[in-house]
């Protein structure tokens, strides 16, 4: 069996990769933050970041490719992790703890569902534009594709922006338990620095969480329109 093989077989192999995947998308979530929370700088900033992004193929598919690659390898390595779990329920105690001490709990694997499905829903909402096709043929004065209108037209649906709301808090409290998993996985988190790691999660969950929901809670408020 090659080395490789052999790593992804191994639930130390498969903690690795949850951990590295984890920390390509928690970059992602930072960066794509980053990116619309120029909403607040005006329709000029967000449109011409949108259409930068559109018009530059050789960013833009790299990255989703790699994007598609990270996720598929995180659910599969958690899920895979996850049955291992259960099936050492089972067996000895000394089997149970070195399994339970290196995988992401029960509701690490529920709530990582829940956030699919929302990726999912908002991959129809704004990117694939099923859910409104009419958004397609949002327009600025520059003939860009207006990001900013149609988050505003998205976001105006309060039920929309509820579950947006509900669903980056659920994100964030993955986050919070899953940036330390990381560190921990990785032989990153001694004693020393344990609780620093921890704290350091919960910040940047709370931070991140801010971030996006202030969006769909400005729409609403009518501080964005
Ligand atoms: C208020 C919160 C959010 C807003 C306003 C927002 C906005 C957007 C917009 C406008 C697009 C389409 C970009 C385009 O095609 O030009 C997009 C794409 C995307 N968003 Fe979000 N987003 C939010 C939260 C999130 C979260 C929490 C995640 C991840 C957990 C996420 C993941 C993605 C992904 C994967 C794409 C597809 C990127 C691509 O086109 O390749 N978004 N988002």
């Amino acid at each position: 069996m090659s080395v490789l093989a052999r790593l992804v077989k191994s639930s130390l192999g498969k903690k690795y990769l949850m951990a590295i995947t984890g920390i390509g998308l928690f970059i992602f979530v930072i960066g794509h933050l980053l990116g619309n929370l120029q909403i607040f700088l005006g329709p000029e900033a967000i449109n011409k970041y949108g259409h930068f992004l559109q018009s530059t193929p050789e960013i833009l598919w790299p990255s989703r490719i790699g994007l598609l690659a990270l996720v598929t390898v995180h659910i599969v390595a958690g899920l895979a992790l996850a049955i291992e779990n259960r099936q050492a329920r089972g067996q000895s105690y000394d089997v149970k703890r070195v399994v339970d001490a290196s995988m992401a709990s029960r509701t690490m694997v529920l709530s990582g569902c829940v956030i699919f499905s929302f990726v999912a829903f908002h991959l129809a909402h704004y990117t694939l534009m099923t859910i409104h096709p009419e958004y397609r043929n949002l327009q600025d004065a520059q003939g860009r594709h207006d990001i900013y209108r149609m988050m505003v037209f998205g976001f105006r649906n309060p039920a929309v922006s509820v579950f947006y709301i509900l669903s980056i808090g659920l994100l964030c409290w993955h986050l919070s338990h899953g940036v330390g998993a990381m560190f921990q996985s990785l032989g990153l988190k001694d004693e020393e620095y344990a609780a620093c790691i921890d704290r350091f999660a919960q910040v940047a969950a709370v931070f991140i969480f801010l971030g996006y929901t202030s969006i769909p809670v400005s729409v609403l408020a009518g501080m964005i329109k």
